[in-house]
């Protein structure tokens, strides 16, 4: 399966991404963790990427288009999911038109809704470990011991472009150069929408249960054709 997962900074898509990677063997990309990447290795990209993420900005299309589409090349034949790609609509056309070269298409997007005034208490919470990219939050997912992450006892930091600031930037950011993204999806296919204002489980369930379907009716699909 590919999959698109929308929604706004602090929507949960890197949470419930983990969720979905584990229960259908896909591929999480995330853009933002690959940029992040790159930047910790001192690439030329990351370096380039580095002003546009600091204040907010989205980084150009020229630059996130060729790293993503490398990282959707290498990917395995089971799928992904894609996490904060596409981010503007013509990186979806790009998307779009790079999958129909090898004859594949996204199966489904799903959009995580979320309100302008959660977003900002969960970002000044959330605590991610620069090892493995687990995401906590200091009161809605603590880690076992504070500070630490549960599975390598890392460090764990919170993100420079997290300060109420920037996040307030990525939101203008978000409403004016992305939300138009899923009436570009809507347009192209179905777009499954889910309320992220619930808690991490419930909307796992949610997400999980609709995947399931999606499923059978893939498999279904596939027996009688
Ligand atoms: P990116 O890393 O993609 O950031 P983002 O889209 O702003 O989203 P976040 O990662 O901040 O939020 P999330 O939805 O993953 O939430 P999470 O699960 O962590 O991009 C960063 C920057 O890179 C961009 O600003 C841009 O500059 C650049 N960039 C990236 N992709 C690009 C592209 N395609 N084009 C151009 N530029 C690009 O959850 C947040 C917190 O909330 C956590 O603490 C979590 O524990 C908590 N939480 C999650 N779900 C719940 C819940 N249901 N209830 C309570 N708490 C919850
Ligand atoms: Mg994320």
């Amino acid at each position: 399966m590919r999959l698109v997962l929308l929604g706004a900074p602090g929507a949960g898509k890197g949470t419930q991404c983990k969720n979905i990677v584990t229960e259908h063997g896909l591929l999480h990309l995330s853009s933002g963790d690959i940029l992040r990447q790159e930047r910790a290795a001192g690439t030329e990209l990351g370096a380039r990427a580095q002003s546009y993420m600091d204040s907010g900005a989205l980084v150009p299309d020229e630059i996130v288009i060729g790293m993503m589409a490398k990282a959707i090349e290498e990917a395995p034949a089971s799928g992904f999911v894609l996490d904060g790609f596409p981010r503007t609509v013509n990186q979806a056309i790009e998307l779009d038109k790079a999958l129909a070269a090898t004859g594949l298409k996204i199966d489904a997007v799903l959009n995580l809704k979320i309100d302008d005034r959660v977003v900002a208490a969960r970002m000044t919470g959330r605590r991610s470990c620069p090892q493995c990219g687990a995401v906590y939050h200091i009161e809605n997912l603590k880690p076992k011991i504070k500070g630490q992450c549960d599975h390598d006892a890392t460090d764990l930091v919170q993100r420079p472009d997290d300060s109420l600031e920037v996040v307030a930037q990525r939101l203008e950011t978000y409403h004016r150069q992305t939300e138009p993204l899923v009436d570009y999806y809507k347009q192209n296919g179905t777009v499954y929408e889910f309320d992220a204002g619930e808690s991490v489980d419930e909307v796992k369930a949610s997400i999980l249960e609709k995947l399931d379907t999606l499923d059978k009716t893939r498999s279904a699909d596939a027996v009688s054709n």
